[in-house]
């Protein structure tokens, strides 16, 4: 099911041909969007941010949401206005100090027209005042700020900043960040990074979390709720920080046994991946009634819903997984989100292995042997799914049967060397799905422009013959499902909305 009442992708590349201003003599708007195929309207042109200081305060008994974002950013054209992608009422924006006019356009489009024109390449700091219900405010349909009943939850892919803070709101601008938010005492507020301090006064308490690592701005969460924090440190020296909403009920038990989990599998990830990229690593499992999980950096969400049916490590592979994949290296665009699912995938595939409950080859043959070849499964190209299809089963299953085909093809030495050297590669960058074939390519000294194309970019189920020549069992094997595959399967309730 999908949650979207219609396609973003769509209304937006229609809004984008009357939105685009007419640039006069010396006049040069922003673009509103950064140039992403899949989503026309997301993110921003003409300046790059590298900062974002958020000072908010919540009142969960109202859900309402106020403070000030200040953004350090430096621009990369001459601009005489540039947007921010906000939904949340704006009381006042300054850039460089002085007022600045803006309107609302669009459905997420803060339009900043600064008072003198900013010149190409020159530093800029943009302040903007805000106050809303969050929860009231919808763009195509939909909003992912949930409402928890002592708080709220800001976790969702590709959209949720939107609600909470006013960005450049695509994977290519990261940036590092201070996110300090007050709430009533009591109450308890989770965030990326390090906790630096919280203290309370007059009865709010103000929690002040730092990211030092850029991070995209899907990836920013933010959590506020009654929890129970633990922290630690993995036997390989990363600081954890865990979070449990008070309010878990029966899934408390099996959501503690999972999660606390981290230091140990973010230790034995790094076996695969090379060392953990972040200054710390956790999760939190607030009481919302969503399904999925996502890899919020270094924090990782967890719905109560994982842990329904007991305890699940798979999860918390998969999510520490995109702590390289996706997180560490983002995307480019999202077409090439196969980067980040099909490893965190992968991921648990290796633990499924090392837990003894179905090796890799054997989750690979069972994708391979048990979907038929008239299965819509096939239709969907791993390697470019379209925005509709960005997190279908296939862009997970497909795409890590196409890393078993990649590993089988190039042998385990050269594939190794590739899961580990890809992090470091591009650390706290962006690459794409061609970045990596010819990073592939160059590891193994193989052309692989074949392989990719048959087992990521063919609407097609590839033929028993490639499935051989990849070590792939060639008949179907449908009826011997590993071990590990419910579990594995789990992970994927992310339509649930
Ligand atoms: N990247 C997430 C994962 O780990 C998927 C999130 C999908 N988003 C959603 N709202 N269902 O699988
Ligand atoms: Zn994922």
């Amino acid at each position: 099911m999908h949650r979207r009442i219609f396609a973003p992708g769509a209304l937006a590349a229609a809004s984008l041909l009357l939105a685009v201003p007419a640039s006069a003599a010396g006049v040069t708007a922003g673009a509103p969007g950064i140039g992403d195929p899949y989503y026309p309207s997301y993110g921003n042109g003409g300046y790059d941010v590298s900062h974002y200081d958020l000072r908010l305060t919540y009142q969960p008994k109202t859900d309402e949401l106020e403070g000030t974002a200040t953004i350090e950013a430096r621009t990369t054209q001459d601009l005489s206005s540039f947007d921010l992608d906000f939904l949340l009422d704006v009381s006042e924006v300054r850039v460089n100090g002085a007022r600045a006019g803006f309107t609302t356009s669009d459905q997420h489009e803060l339009v900043i027209t600064p008072k003198t024109p900013l010149a190409k390449g020159a530093p800029v700091t943009v302040v903007v005042r805000y106050r809303a219900v969050p929860s009231t405010k919808s763009a195509y349909g939909f909003t992912t700020w949930h409402r928890t009943p002592d708080g709220a939850v800001a976790a969702d892919e590709p959209e949720a900043a939107w609600w909470w803070f006013p960005s450049n709101d695509h994977p290519l601008d990261k940036a590092t960040y201070d996110v300090s938010v007050a709430v009533p005492d009591g109450t308890q507020v989770i965030s990326n990074g390090t906790l630096q301090s919280a203290a309370s006064k007059l009865g709010w308490t103000r929690y002040n979390w730092r990211q030092n690592k850029p991070q995209a701005t899907y990836l920013a969460t933010l959590a506020i709720g009654r929890f129970d924090i633990t922290t630690g440190t993995s036997e390989g020296g990363v600081p954890i920080v865990n979070a449990y909403s008070k309010d878990l009920g029966d899934n408390d038990g099996a959501a503690r046994a999972s999660v606390e989990r981290t230091g140990e599998l973010v230790d034995w990830l790094s076996g695969y991946f090379g060392p953990y990229p972040f200054s710390s690593a956790g999760g939190y499992v607030p009481n919302t009634t969503t399904g999925f999980a996502l890899e919020t950096q270094t924090r990782v969400y967890y719905s109560p819903r994982q842990f329904a049916s007991g305890s699940n490590t798979s999860v918390v592979v998969h999510e520490l997984a995109h702590q390289w994949y996706g997180d560490a290296v983002s995307l480019k665009g999202w077409k090439d989100i196969w980067i980040n699912e099909g490893f965190a995938r992968y991921a648990q595939w290796l633990w499924s292995e090392h837990e003894g409950e179905g090796t890799t080859q054997a989750l690979a043959d069972y994708v391979y042997g048990s979907h038929p070849a008239d299965d819509a499964f096939w239709t969907v190209k791993p390697g470019d799914p379209s925005p509709d299809d960005q997190f279908d089963a296939a862009v997970y299953d497909r795409g890590a049967l196409a890393i078993q085909a990649l590993r089988n093809e190039i042998g385990d030495d050269a594939f190794f060397a590739i899961l580990k050297g890809w992090p470091k590669e591009h650390a706290y960058g962006n690459a794409s799905v061609a970045d990596f074939r010819r990073y592939a390519e160059q590891v193994s000294g193989k052309p692989l422009s074949a392989l990719f194309d048959t087992w990521l970019f063919q609407p097609s189920k590839p033929t028993a013959s490639a499935a051989r020549t990849a070590s792939l069992a060639p008949r179907a094997k449908a009826s011997v499902q590993p071990k590990s595959w419910r579990k594995v399967e789990a992970t994927n309730d992310v339509h649930g909305g």
